[in-house]
């Protein structure tokens, strides 16, 4: 068996922006900056290496609203300002989800960007599962009205420390997405996932699709959601930012409101969880499919 390459290199220090989006996008923006700053000079467990925003942190989560707030990338003014952020605190900013939109076809897309401490874009996914579910009598609920699907799983290489995968949240219902991830030749440390849940679905399947996403590929799973704006009209977010470890156990949880949450990633751990439970090596792809080279990867 050839020898497996590390995956994490080296302990990640990480924040977790969990913040309440509304409806004024300059206001918005300006927030994201001070707890972008807060979360850097106030952290304890010292220097910050990952700063991850929410899902849709510039914008309401409302479908009829994509349009209005999307903007180009890399010259809205959302990019610009993450990309500012980025290299003036030296660390990388996973930037949650924001309505992109794609002036070549006119296209709006649910997109995540990811920049390293020089600014620069080192991966931007495209929302792959559209969340559509009509309920007689009950939640009707169809971004695929007003936003078209990525058609790539995202994987990058986080300078020196590994690869990360990304999916936006519905997205982490869909396991093949982890799985081409984790597995050679992307060999990802953890799947990062910005995602909204509500207050149904929260409490249901937010822990479990971290855990289960962490235990079946013995990878960390790091999901940052907004606060929830209890009392206001809009989307109630479910809250509870989590990191997850490789051998599915919490390691970090935020409340439900406005929080900066720490992690650090310890590099000793996923290596431990693999050999002491060794799925990752043993699984049996002559009795069933293997996902992964069929999975189509895009690293920008
Ligand atoms: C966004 O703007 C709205 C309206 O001004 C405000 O209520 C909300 O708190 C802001 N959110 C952020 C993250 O700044
Ligand atoms: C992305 O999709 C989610 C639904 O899962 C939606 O609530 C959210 O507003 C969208 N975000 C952006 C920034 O388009
Ligand atoms: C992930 O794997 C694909 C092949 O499936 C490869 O093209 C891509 O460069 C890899 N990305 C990284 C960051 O290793
Ligand atoms: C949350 O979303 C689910 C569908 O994903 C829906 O069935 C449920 O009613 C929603 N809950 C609230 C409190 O809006």
């Amino acid at each position: 068996m050839p020898v497996p390459k590390i995956p994490l290199a080296r302990n990640l220090n990480i924040a977790l922006i969990q913040l309440i989006a509304g409806a004024d996008k300059a206001a918005n923006l300006s927030k994201v900056t001070q707890f972008i700053d807060s979360a850097i000079t106030k952290s304890k467990i010292g220097k910050i290496d990952v700063v991850m925003l929410p899902e849709c942190f510039n914008s309401p989560y409302a479908v009829d609203k994509f349009r209005e707030y999307a903007e180009e990338i890399p010259n809205g003014e959302t990019s610009r300002l993450l990309s500012e952020l980025a290299s003036k605190h030296d660390v990388f900013i996973v930037g949650g989800s924001i309505p992109e939109h794609d002036t070549l076809n006119d296209k709006i897309f649910n997109t995540s960007l990811t920049f390293n401490p020089l600014g620069q874009i080192i991966a931007k996914h495209r929302k792959t599962h559209l969340f559509d579910i009509d309920i007689p009598n009950g939640i009707t609920f169809k971004e695929s009205e007003t936003l078209s699907a990525g058609d790539k799983a995202t994987v990058f290489k986080l300078g020196d420390f590994g690869n990360v995968g990304l999916g936006i949240c519905y997205d982490i219902r869909f396991p093949e997405l982890a799985m081409a991830a984790s597995r050679a030749p992307n060999n990802s440390f953890a799947m990062f996932y910005p995602g909204a849940f509500n207050t149904t679905t929260g409490p249901l399947h937010w822990h479990l699709l971290a855990k289960a996403r962490a235990v079946d590929n013995e990878i960390f799973t790091v999901l940052c959601s907004p606060g929830r704006d209890v009392g206001g009209s809009g989307y109630q977010a479910y809250g509870h930012s989590l990191v997850v470890d490789p051998y599915g156990k919490v390691i970090a949880e935020a409340g439900e409101g406005e929080e900066i949450l720490y992690a650090q990633l310890d590099k000793e751990i996923l290596p431990a969880a693999r050999s002491g439970i060794p799925v990752h090596y043993q699984r049996r792809f002559d009795v069933y499919e293997d996902v992964t080279p069929t999975t189509k990867v895009s690293d920008l």
